[in-house]
């Protein structure tokens, strides 16, 4: 996600900017800028590419003097990356500079207000218009036109705000995007996270919701979102910089798998408006939609077992076929597409070379395609005819687990949106799912509590050589991811298997001890786990058995270990009970003192065939 950085004091800002802007680099970023105010006015120098792209222009800040800054790295959601479209962002009349990280969920309604106010807009971005809406609001009082764009702005954001009115102060707002003021003797910082002041202070004072940062090279000021004073504690903080870069926690996976309800809240909120769904980057029309006989989903490795999940509630949700391949198969065996066929293609790089040849091939046969992509103008999400982002923010952990679930969260919203279009679903059925949907980051938040426990269950099976999950439904859809999520970071040997399959070949291989992963969510479904549970268990296996509530005294009766997940409509399951089982794989892989964030052979983005 992008990276803030402010400075007031009596250095140079330019280098301190660059030097923060550094520390944040490991946050992902396509593009990078700062904004300085000197005895010449408010300078902007900003450009698509990495830092040291900027760092060159500015000479490592020696080129653009002053003491007052404020600094951004990109990572795009709206607009493409390009030098227009990065960060800082400028009102018209040049008053206001501004850097931001988060989504404005109402930017095209606000921007289409000013533009017919004669407002020229220069970017694609959303945080143009706070930078304009800013000026358009001012009257003398910087804190006033603050509260007047704040009071109309949804979504998420933290922002960094210089006025060339007010060159002695730097302004700092958040609403869920972090933002932390740094505090220091003569100079003040703000900052998304620690990391990127941590060479200058460890005090700081974190930010909430709505509350006001003012910052001089005395002090800050602190204010509510109704411009009251506030009184707020600075912290010291005691980590080192590794750590810090990770939020604290000791790998990048555990803070990613924890981030994943407020992905998975970037990632719906916007796109559920008065419980309706509404995919505006969407270009697939009722007719395009109307037109479609056939639904292939083709993707690689994780994304891949999301296809493995749409098929069920596509096909439940649709009443539509609906095929799903790997993409490294899928050009290998002359797949039938033409014009009635919709491809959905599913990367949360956007450049895996498997997937990209599969979608190149889908176009050439005429096939409408459509992609689910994490990283903005990626590969990919050029190349589809349509593309939908999953706002999870860069993952950095080569395991993907919050690029997985907010890919789900896009297909619910995918199969909900062609389902009210094609009436496959009753208006109830519809508020019913839909509202399910808005409750799945607080129940993802729910899903993630039980942690110890999962911990210690871990400690109980690390060592083992095999680990199988068996599953039915959605449940064994769930049951691959969980597997190659083991298996990739532990390198223990872990297989998927339909429960109903075990009996057919592989129950073979259960001997005593062995551990099975028993994924009984699909209530419909749970007498036949229970009876899939009792085969392996009469064999010796151990078996953990994941449930919903309603389930937790059966699942007690038939396994020696039981977890309990929120009840979600069912092809929404995997959303739930792949959280306990992302962590267990981190567990067990930490108690292995694995590399748990680039895991032996693999690499994040598998660029080549
Ligand atoms: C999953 O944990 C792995 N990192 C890998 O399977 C990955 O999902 C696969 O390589 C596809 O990558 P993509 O989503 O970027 O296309």
């Amino acid at each position: 996600m992008c990276g803030i950085v402010g400075y007031i004091g009596g250095e140079q800002a330019a280098p301190v900017l660059l030097e923060g802007l550094s520390k944040l680099e490991y946050r992902g970023y396509d593009s990078a800028g700062v904004a300085v105010y000197n005895e010449s006015g408010m300078h902007v120098v900003k450009s698509k590419g990495r830092l040291a792209v900027l760092e060159g222009i500015l000479d490592k800040g020696e080129k653009l003097p002053g003491t007052v800054g404020i600094g951004h790295t990109r990572w795009a959601t709206h607009g493409a990356p390009s030098d227009v479209n990065s960060h800082p962002q400028v009102s018209d009349g040049g008053l206001f500079a501004v850097v931001h990280n988060g989504i404005i969920e109402n930017y095209m309604q606000l921007k289409e207000h000013l533009m017919r106010r004669g407002v020229e807009f220069v970017s694609d971005t959303d945080t143009e218009v706070v930078a304009q809406m800013l000026e358009h609001y001012y009257r003398g009082d910087v804190l006033a036109a603050i509260r007047q764009v704040t009071q109309r702005v949804e979504g998420s954001y933290a922002l960094g705000i210089i006025c060339a009115d007010c060159p002695e102060k730097v302004f700092a707002v958040r609403k869920d995007s972090p933002l932390i003021v740094g505090l220091s003797e003569g100079q003040n910082f703000i900052a998304s996270d620690v990391t990127a002041i941590l060479a200058h202070t460890r005090e700081i004072v974190r930010l909430r919701d709505r509350e006001i940062a003012v910052l001089t090279r005395e002090g800050a000021e602190f204010y509510d979102e109704e411009l009251e004073p506030l009184e707020k504690p600075a912290e010291t903080i005691e980590w080192d910089v590794a750590a810090a870069e990770k939020g604290g926690y000791e790998h990048f996976m555990m803070k990613e798998i924890c981030e994943q309800p407020e992905a998975l809240l970037k990632t719906i909120s916007p796109r559920i408006k008065d419980g309706r769904i509404v995919l505006d980057d969407l270009k697939l029309t009722r007719a395009d939609i109307e037109k479609i006989s056939r639904v292939y989903i083709v993707a690689c490795g994780t994304s891949y077992h999301v296809g493995a999940v749409a098929k069920y509630a596509f096909e439940k949700l649709l009443r539509m076929p609906i095929e799903t391949d790997v993409a490294s198969e899928f050009r290998y065996r002359d797949p039938i597409l033409d014009d009635k066929t919709l491809v959905i293609i599913i990367s949360q790089s956007g450049e895996t070379a498997d997937t990209l040849a599969a979608l190149r091939e889908a176009r050439r046969q005429g096939a409408r395609t459509l992609a689910i992509v994490n990283v903005v103008g990626s590969t990919i999400a050029n190349e589809a005819d349509d593309v939908l982002y999953t706002w999870a923010g860069p993952e950095i952990a080569v395991a993907s687990t919050k690029a997985y679930s907010t890919q789900l969260a896009v297909i619910y919203l995918i199969a909900l949106y062609m389902a009210r279009e094609l009436g496959t679903l009753t208006e109830q059925e519809l508020e019913e799912y839909t509202k399910a949907l808005e409750k799945l980051p607080e129940l993802a938040e729910a899903a993630l509590s039980g942690r110890e426990t999962i911990q210690y269950f871990a400690s109980q099976y690390f060592n083992a050589k095999d680990m199988y999950f068996i599953g039915r439904n959605v449940d064994y859809a769930a049951s691959l991811e969980a597997s190659l999520k083991l298996k990739e970071i532990s390198y223990i040997h872990s297989e998927a298997y339909t429960g109903g399959e075990l009996k057919h070949g592989p129950i073979s291989l259960i001997e005593e001890g062995t551990l099975v992963i028993a994924l009984c969510t699909c209530g419909r479904l749970f007498g036949k786990m229970a009876a899939n549970i009792r085969e392996v268990k009469a064999r010796g296996a151990v078996v953990l058995g994941l449930c919903t509530e309603e389930f937790a005294g059966e699942m007690k009766g038939v396994a020696d270990w039981q977890f309990c997940v929120p009840k979600v409509p069912d092809f929404m399951l995997p959303s739930m009970s792949i959280l306990p089982l992302q962590l267990f794989a981190y567990y067990v892989a930490s108690m292995k003192g694995c590399d748990i964030d680039k895991p032996r052979n693999l690499a994040k983005s598998v660029t080549v065939e």
